[in-house]
Formats: structure tokens, C-alpha cells, sequence
């Protein structure tokens, strides 16, 4: 495995991300996170512990990867979130977006649940693999086409620990 980022990198995109948030939502108004399970939680924890305390958080479960480095397109609902959206400033925190068929799901079904505003913000993105056009408000790194594992991410559930980013060369 080759390190494509290594964790101070990421570490202080993530601070800058976190800022740039607090700048475009009006002070003292809330900013609802909506983690997207499994990959998005160490994004999530870094991001949010890098903003004020005007940050609430859920977390929702979708799958779209079935044990392998292809996407299927198929999203499918694991777990739902915990409290509604209305008239809430929400933004999704995804780990990566590829296709882009996943986002595209969740923010059509988040949208409907009348949110006062809806953003996403994704750790990385591999623009060249997109299948649909749909609009990331915040992204941590552009990347190519390869296979990436760490930092949330998994391959076969294993690697989301990592700290850094990294390539499996053999996925
Ligand atoms: P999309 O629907 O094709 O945009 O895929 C998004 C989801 O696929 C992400 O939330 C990840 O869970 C997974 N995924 C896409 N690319 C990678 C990768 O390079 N490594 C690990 N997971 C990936
Ligand atoms: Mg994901």
C-alpha cells in the first residue's frame, strides 16, 4: 500500500474545511451534520471536534459497495436518521464520491424531508469516475482513479483505522 496522503495533510484540510463552514452559515445558527455510515465517521469526528459548539450531529447507513473496488449503483437504506430535518441547516459528510449515484440518493431523500438548507461536504473525489453530475459544496481532495483505503474508508471492511490515506494496489 503506497501512502497518497499522508495525516497532517489531511488534518489540516479538514481544519480549513471546518472554517470555511463556520464562515458560511450565520453565527448562532445551527448547523446539523448527517454522517454518512461507515466510511464518513472519522471525517465526521475530525470535522465536527474542528467547529463550534453550535454543531448537532446524526449519522445514516446506505451501502453501495458489496465486498468489492466496483461499484454496484445500487444504494440501498441500512439505517435511517435519528431525528427529522425540517427547517434545519444540514450537510451531508460523505468519505469519498465516485460515481456519484450515492450522494445523488441521499441528497434526494434528504431534500424531501424539507431541510432549511442542504449541502455536502466529502473528504475526497475522484471526479473522472462520475456517473451523475451532482454538486459537492465542500471537498477535501480531488484524486484519481485508484482504489483508495484509510481514514474511513475500507476494503472488505478492513483499513478504515488507518490515519492517512492509502492506495491498495492489488484491489
Ligand atoms: P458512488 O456511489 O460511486 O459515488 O460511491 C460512493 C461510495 O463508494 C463511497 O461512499 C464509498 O463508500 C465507496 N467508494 C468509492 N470509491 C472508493 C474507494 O476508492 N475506496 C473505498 N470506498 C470507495
Ligand atoms: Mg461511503
Amino acid at each position: 500500500m503506497d501512502i497518497l496522503i499522508d495525516s497532517e495533510i489531511i488534518q489540516a484540510r479538514v481544519r480549513e474545511l471546518a472554517a470555511e463552514i463556520e464562515r458560511d452559515y450565520p453565527a448562532g445558527e445551527e448547523i446539523h451534520l448527517v454522517g454518512v455510515l461507515k466510511g464518513g465517521f472519522v471525517f465526521m469526528a475530525d470535522l465536527v471536534r474542528a467547529m463550534s459548539a453550535r454543531v448537532t450531529m446524526d449519522f445514516i447507513a446506505v451501502s453501495s459497495y458489496a465486498q468489492s473496488t466496483r461499484s454496484s449503483g445500487e444504494v440501498r437504506m441500512l439505517k435511517d436518521l435519528d431525528s427529522g430535518l425540517e427547517g434545519r441547516h444540514v450537510i451531508i459528510v460523505e468519505d469519498i464520491v465516485d460515481t456519484g449515484l450515492t450522494l445523488t440518493y441521499l441528497q434526494d431523500i434528504l431534500r424531501a424531508r424539507s431541510p432549511r438548507s442542504l449541502k455536502t461536504a466529502c473528504l475526497l473525489s475522484k471526479p473522472s469516475r462520475r456517473l451523475v453530475d451532482v454538486t459537492v459544496d465542500y471537498t477535501g481532495f480531488t484524486i484519481e482513479d485508484k482504489f483508495v483505503v484509510g481514514y474511513g474508508l475500507d476494503y472488505a471492511e478492513k483499513y478504515r483505522n488507518l490515519a492517512y490515506i492509502a492506495v491498495l494496489n492489488n484491489g
